[in-house]
């Protein structure tokens, strides 16, 4: 088991913000921790199953406690797995751009798949829904071209963030900390500037969450 999960979800690599606050994260992390083991998973290199007929039927034939077809036990099974390494981390790191308003649709894929019930969630009429991952943290390194921060006067929505902390409370994780990285494309004085605060931003969460308290 790994120490953290790194999942990255810009495809822009040595382009992207968020990728290199994520790193920023993780270099200050090693410092703090120098065996610190990372498990990373680049939404654009992994090989994802299909979010289909056979595994919405798989989910809903667990939500209505009927048994698996075996078709849908091998979409299930492929689930499982997805979700077995999701869940193996105490700390999760997530580098998450704004596209078209919410997430690239790699990452929607990825929480469309690790959305489960009896493995991250569980339902029940009395008591509502439950999130099941608990006992983790995570870190969210958010990106977007525009600034959509609180008296930005950013005519546009933000479903990036409300969308992402949503589904992190839904499925249990209410521990967690948000670093945004905004506007990545404006006059390059103003991204520099952007870029120099949350990279400061990044190291020294990274500190909080893994220096040794002495
Ligand atoms: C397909 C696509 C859609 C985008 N949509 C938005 C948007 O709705 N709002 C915004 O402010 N920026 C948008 N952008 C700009 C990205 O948020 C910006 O380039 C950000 O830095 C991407 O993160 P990255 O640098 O980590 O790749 C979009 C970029 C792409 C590629």
């Amino acid at each position: 088991m790994a120490d953290l999960l790194y999942i990255e979800a810009s495809p822009r690599k040595e382009r992207s913000h968020s990728i290199a606050l994520a790193r920023e994260f993780l270099r200050a992390a090693r410092d703090a921790r120098p065996a610190l083991t990372v498990d990373t998973i680049d939404l654009w290199k992994e090989e994802l199953p299909a979010f289909d007929g056979a595994t919405i039927e798989a989910k809903y034939a667990v939500l209505s406690k009927q048994p698996h077809t075996p078709e849908q036990a091998r979409a299930w099974e492929a689930v499982q797995r997805i979700i077995e390494r999701f869940a193996s981390a105490p700390v999760l790191l997530f580098s998450v751009p704004m596209w078209n308003f919410g997430v690239p649709y790699r990452l929607k894929h990825y929480v469309d798949l690790v959305t489960q019930p009896t493995l991250t969630f569980r339902f029940s009429p009395e008591t509502g829904y439950e999130g099941l991952v608990v006992n983790k943290r995570a870190v969210v390194i958010y990106s977007s071209g525009g600034d959509y921060s609180p008296g930005s006067g950013n005519p546009r929505p933000d479903y990036q963030k409300p969308f992402f902390e949503a589904w992190l409370r839904f499925i249990g994780i209410n521990r967690f900390d948000a670093i945004t990285v905004a506007p990545t494309i404006a006059p390059d004085g103003q991204v520099g500037s952007a870029r120099a605060v949350a990279l400061t931003q990044a190291a020294k969460l990274a500190r909080e969450y893994f220096e040794v308290q002495s």
